[in-house]
């Protein structure tokens, strides 16, 4: 099958554009951003992402992986157009849509008749009406929520927990098949076993994205809430962790105490619910104190900082790891970039060290470090993220648990 993939050089289109062609189909990344499109043509990959490389070198030494800023030359001709910009929160907290809206006219504009819209971009339910008007009645339309991780992309495509798939049956049908040998578990790279397919409309699969995203982000806030209070009357929280998460009801994944969730997902995603709660009519105070419990933990790691260096003014803090979370050289919404921001406008100086985050991606006004040991920077505060539990030479004894730190 020929297929179009637009935003080929994001995270979510290039898992896509890459799955899809060591799959065998002919596969055409589209991407606005020609930096990208010319690392990518190359063999590439433009951000850290473990085991892309070989399979990008592989598909494009096959010749049936290419890429290109001209959405034409990509379209034209596919039989699957898949979606994959992004949908950063706009100003005003609510996801902006226009890159998935200029995406989806300017394919539309070119594709063949016929072609089958797939759309991976989070995007909410009543976005797909909109899609709907635009690609008017020449082109099937399909909601294929994306659930990836950063740094485990290949995984994550080849071994899903599950896929949700919502539309016409006939065009989820022809969009599964295009995934069988991943579905039916045969590919080297899957788990040998089938995949559960969810399938079901568009605005239940386009729910389920979001909810997902909350219910995770909810649990990060209600882990952080544990920790305050295990902190707070002198109780372990690691053991308070544990014994919850043997709790089958419960589970061990994903309920840990850190800094906070962020990162370009789970903060718009949250936010994108209640919007679309509140456009529905309904009160969504569960999702709303996740939000606040994050910027509470915000707010409580600056003031453990500051009890455990002394106070803040004038001190200096080492930062080790600016990126969202661990495998990824990814720093939008960053919680350790917030905190940073939050300790220097509280009057630390603030030093950052993490090799994965390329000079040109760097922050601007961020002093970084090539050192990860505090007393190299003259440090009296050091906060360990990622970063630093990878870093050699880490110091003995860090002011933070590494643990608890972890954002
Ligand atoms: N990053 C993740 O972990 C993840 C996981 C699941 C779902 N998602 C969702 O998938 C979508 C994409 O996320 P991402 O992190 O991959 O985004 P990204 O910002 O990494 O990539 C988007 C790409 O689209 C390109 N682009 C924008 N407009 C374009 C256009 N008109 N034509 C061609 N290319 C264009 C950009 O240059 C960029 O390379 C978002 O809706 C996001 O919420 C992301």
């Amino acid at each position: 099958m020929r297929l179009a993939v637009v935003g080929a050089g994001g995270y979510v289109g290039l898992a896509t554009a890459v799955g899809m062609a060591t799959l065998g189909h002919e596969v055409a990344g589209v991407d606005l951003d020609a930096q990208k499109v010319r690392e990518l043509s190359l063999g590439r990959v433009p951000m850290t992402e473990p085991g892309v490389t070989g399979l990008l070198a592989e598909a494009l030494a096959a010749g049936n992986l290419s890429f290109t800023t001209d959405p034409t030359a990509a379209v034209d001709g596919a039989d699957f157009v898949f979606l994959a910009v992004g949908t950063p929160a706009g100003a005003d907290g609510t996801p902006d849509l226009s890159q998935v809206m200029g995406a989806a006219k300017a394919a539309a504009a070119v594709a063949t008749p016929g072609a089958v819209f797939v759309v991976k971009s989070t995007v909410p339910p009543a976005a797909y009406g909109d899609l709907a008007d635009l690609l008017g009645d020449g082109f099937g339309l399909v909601a294929f929520p994306e659930f990836l991780r950063e740094g485990k992309i290949v995984e994550d495509f080849f071994r899903p927990f599950r896929l949700v798939v919502g539309g016409e049956e006939a065009a989820m049908a022809a969009v599964l098949g295009l995934l069988s040998e991943v579905l039916e578990g045969r590919h080297p790279l899957s788990t040998g076993e089938p995949v559960t397919v969810v399938k079901t409309d568009i605005p239940t699969a386009a729910l389920v994205k979001y909810a997902a995203n909350s219910y995770l982000a909810t649990r990060v806030s209600y882990a952080n809430e544990v920790l305050r209070v295990a902190g707070a009357i002198g109780a372990d929280p690691k053991t308070v962790f544990t014994a919850l998460g043997l709790d089958p009801r419960i589970g061990s994944r994903y309920l840990r105490a850190g800094i906070g969730f962020g990162g370009p997902c789970l903060p718009k995603d949250i936010a994108g619910l209640q919007d679309v709660a509140a456009g529905a009519g309904c009160a969504t105070p569960v999702l709303a104190g996740a939000e606040a419990g994050n910027l509470e933990q915000r707010r409580w790691v600056l003031a453990q900082v500051g009890e455990l260096a002394g106070g803040l003014q004038g001190k200096r803090v080492l930062v080790l790891g600016i990126t969202f979370k661990p495998d990824t050289s990814d720093t939008r919404d960053s919680v350790a970039l917030a905190v940073a921001t939050d300790l220097a406008a509280a009057g630390m100086e603030v030093v950052a060290y993490d090799p994965s985050v390329p000079a040109h991606e760097w922050p601007i006004g961020l002093q970084r470090t090539e050192s990860p040991t505090a007393e190299k920077v003259d440090a009296s505060a050091l906060l360990v993220g990622d970063a630093g539990l990878l870093a050699k030479g880490l110091p003995e004894a860090p002011l933070f648990d590494p643990w608890q730190i972890r954002g």
